[in-house]
């Protein structure tokens, strides 16, 4: 278990390609946690104080960017992202595993709504901060059909996407030092957004031994009196672990037994391979609905990456705080864009049944031709669209007359020689591991596999 003053270790290494905010990653968000509590202390000073210390600086004593953001380190697996499209976009033959998107184009119904939305008048103006009343009744009927977990209208936030519902979740839970457990390897957003809403993450490690999951134990031992929120997330980015019902009802047990909130990041609900099936927590366990917040969004679901929509439901008085804060920081979401996802939330789920088939198909390829790299291991991912292998037996070996010694020099030497992005583990707060998205198509992916392979076998 670790604190967020520490969970970076293996994020200060050198790397050259992919840049600096790897580096960066987490390294600083302590001091942003701490910016946040001296925030909170000076509150009550008041104004004709901080008025006067404001004249006293001189410019060039003051940051020009506060240290709150400053702190904040880019998103990792955009970056590598925008890295591989730009060293292609340079006429490079790159293959990129980092994006975590559907390379599928959201579905013709769903584009055809929005088409209608954009002629109507009324879509051109204003509408309620906290979604379209007939979005938010269909994310009701959605949530109702899809978890098995009953809510009002009252009680769902429409969202600039599930990454907006996750800083929102985060900001209407936190106080200064509230404790958030984040088992890792965790999506490389939610410490940031615990951090900047003045949370503290304690980091739980988990591996590839117990399948990337929490134990009871692991949670117990996290738990202080500080301990606010637990996050929840299966499917797993990056891990692709889902968790069977059994576990997830044990630690929604839990949490109602310790007192704790669970924020639920369910954006990857539908895309679960084999026997695996997605299981929500409130439903499975009733009592802890209370004190649930579910993060949830039509991106991954219908390939609407860039349409932006987003939602979060909870209990009455967080829902209407965060509806609040809405209401003075973005307004409403897009109303074509929330045209779109109510298309997507109350079609059927065919067209989400055809891209859970290729994901499935891409992920079992992607598995086999990783798993025979020799120093690579890789447990077959049950869910969302990333196999997170074992990289630590690449590490030290000489490949292509090059050494690297982290996974974020792995991912720069591989970029380099091979032209293959890959997201280095210490984005997820796992070094020594790599994630690969499977979420493109099927020649690249073994294209650019095979790439590693041919690296590693001519070293
Ligand atoms: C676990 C998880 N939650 C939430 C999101 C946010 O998705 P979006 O903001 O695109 O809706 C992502 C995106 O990668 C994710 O992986």
């Amino acid at each position: 278990m670790r604190r967020a003053e520490d969970r970076s270790s293996g994020g200060r290494q050198g790397i050259d390609l992919l840049g600096s905010h790897l580096r960066r990653a987490a390294t600083e968000s302590s001091v942003a946690g701490e910016m946040v509590g001296r925030k909170a202390n000076r509150s009550g000073v008041g104004w004709g104080h901080c008025v006067s210390m404001a004249f006293m600086a001189s410019s060039s004593q003051r940051n020009r960017t506060s240290a709150r953001l400053a702190a904040i380190a880019e998103s990792a697996t955009l970056a590598v992202d925008a890295k591989a499209k730009a060293l292609k976009a340079a006429g490079e033959n790159v293959i990129g595993f980092g994006a975590g998107e559907p390379d599928f184009p959201t579905p013709e119904h769903i584009v055809e709504a929005a088409v209608r939305a954009c002629r109507d008048p009324k879509m051109h103006r204003y509408t309620p901060a906290a979604g379209l009343p007939e979005l938010r009744e269909a994310i009701v009927a959605k949530t109702r059909r899809d978890s098995g977990f009953a809510t009002t209208a009252s009680q769902v936030l429409v969202t600039n996407g599930g990454k907006h519902a996750v800083f929102t979740a985060f900001a209407a839970l936190c106080d200064p030092g509230d404790e958030v457990i984040v088992p890792a390897p965790y999506w490389t957003t939610y410490p940031e957004a615990i951090v900047l809403a003045g949370g503290v993450p304690v980091i739980i490690d988990t591996d590839e031994e117990t399948g990337f999951r929490v134990t009871i134990d692991q949670l117990e031992a996290a738990c202080t009196p500080r301990t606010k929120v637990l996050l929840f997330v299966s499917p797993d980015n990056p891990s692709g672990a889902v968790y069977p019902p059994e576990e997830v009802k044990a630690i929604g047990e839990w949490a109602v037994k310790k007192g704790i909130w669970v924020i639920t990041d369910e954006i990857y609900e539908h895309l679960t391979y084999g026997p695996h099936r997605f299981a929500s927590m409130p439903t499975l366990v009733p009592d802890l609905a209370d004190q649930c917040l579910i993060v949830n969004g039509v991106a991954k679901t219908y390939a609407m990456t860039g349409w932006r929509v987003g939602w979060m439901i909870g209990p009455s008085d967080v829902m209407k705080a965060s509806i609040n804060f809405q209401s003075h920081a973005t307004s409403n979401v897009s109303n074509v864009a929330q045209a779109a996802a109510l298309a997507a939330v109350a079609g059927d789920l065919s067209a989400v049944a055809t891209m859970r088939e290729a994901f499935e198909r891409r992920g079992r390829t992607m598995h086999r031709l990783l798993s025979a790299i020799p120093g690579v291991t890789c447990i077959e991912p049950q869910g969302a669209f990333y196999c997170y292998p074992n990289v630590s037996g690449l590490l030290g070996k000489s490949l292509a007359g090059k050494t690297a010694n982290t996974a974020m020099e792995l991912a720069d030497l591989v970029l380099s020689e091979s032209k293959v992005a890959f997201v280095p583990g210490e984005a997820f707060g796992s070094p020594g591991y790599a994630r690969f998205s499977f979420a493109l198509g099927d020649a690249d992916l073994e294209e650019g596999i095979r790439r590693i392979a041919d690296l590693v076998a001519r070293s």
